[in-house]
């Protein structure tokens, strides 16, 4: 099973995408995470999207085109994937039908996690998220146990840098105008599955299991 999940910063893809792979045990790709370690080990790739991610803006398509490639290259990846934040732009998505068709795999659904803007803001300025195995939380809908402490492995939590309110803002405007066309895009491909992301996070996995337990 082959998947993109499409959503505005903060609809829940990642929390969903953590769900995903408990229950169905196909791997994440997070381009966010992808760039966010290449960040932390300060390597030259980290260095440049630094600039890009803490403006709010996307890091170049060559770029993030370049390490998905690599990632869907790998073993783990033969028994399907879940793109997370990626594609964000119709030059990813026409990069990524190429990749695909040259490895004889295609899409099988595009789950579109869906969340009005106000709710978004307030979503993103509580989030935390481990440093070390990356499993979000929220400072009131989905708590750690102990404070600032990761329930999975106990790694100290953190506040992203991209996360502040003009940042948010700012992801907000680039969904708009680079990632939402996608919608279409892909609805013309009849792959779009429509999920209402203000539920809870329980039910929104209800949602997506229904979906993916249909596709078989
Ligand atoms: P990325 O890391 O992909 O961030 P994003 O798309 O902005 O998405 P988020 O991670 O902010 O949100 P999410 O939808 O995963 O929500 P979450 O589950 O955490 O990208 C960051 C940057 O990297 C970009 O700005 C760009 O610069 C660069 N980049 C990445 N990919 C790129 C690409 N393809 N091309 C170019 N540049 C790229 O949930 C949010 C919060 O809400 C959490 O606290 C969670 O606990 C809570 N929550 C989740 N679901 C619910 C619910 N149902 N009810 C209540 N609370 C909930
Ligand atoms: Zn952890």
């Amino acid at each position: 099973m082959n998947l993109i999940l499409l959503g505005a910063p903060g609809a829940g893809k990642g929390t969903q995408a953590e769900r995903i792979v408990a229950k169905y045990g196909i791997p994440q790709i997070s381009t966010g995470d992808m760039l966010r370690e290449a960040v932390a080990k300060g390597t030259e790739l980290g260095k440049k999207a630094k600039e890009y991610m803490d403006r709010g803006e996307l890091v170049p398509d060559e770029v993030v085109i370049g390490i998905v490639k690599e990632r869907i290259a790998q073993p783990d990846c033969e028994k399907g994937f879940i793109l997370d934040g990626f594609p964000r732009t119709i030059n990813q998505a026409e990069a990524l039908d190429k990749m695909l068709e040259e490895m004889g795999k295609k899409i099988d659904a595009v789950i579109n996690v869906s969340v009005p803007e106000d709710e978004i803001i307030k979503r993103i300025v509580n989030r935390r998220t481990c440093k070390n195995c990356k499993a979000v939380y929220h400072l009131i809908y989905n708590p750690p146990k102990e404070e600032g402490k990761c329930d999975k492995c106990g790694g100290e939590l953190y506040q992203r840098d991209d996360d502040k309110e003009e940042t948010v803002k700012e992801r907000l405007k680039v969904y708009k105008s680079q990632t939402e066309p996608l919608i279409e895009y892909y609805s013309k491909k009849g792959l779009v599955y429509n999920v209402d992301g203000t539920k809870s996070i329980d039910e929104v996995f209800k949602q997506i299991e229904e979906i993916l337990d249909k596709l078989g």
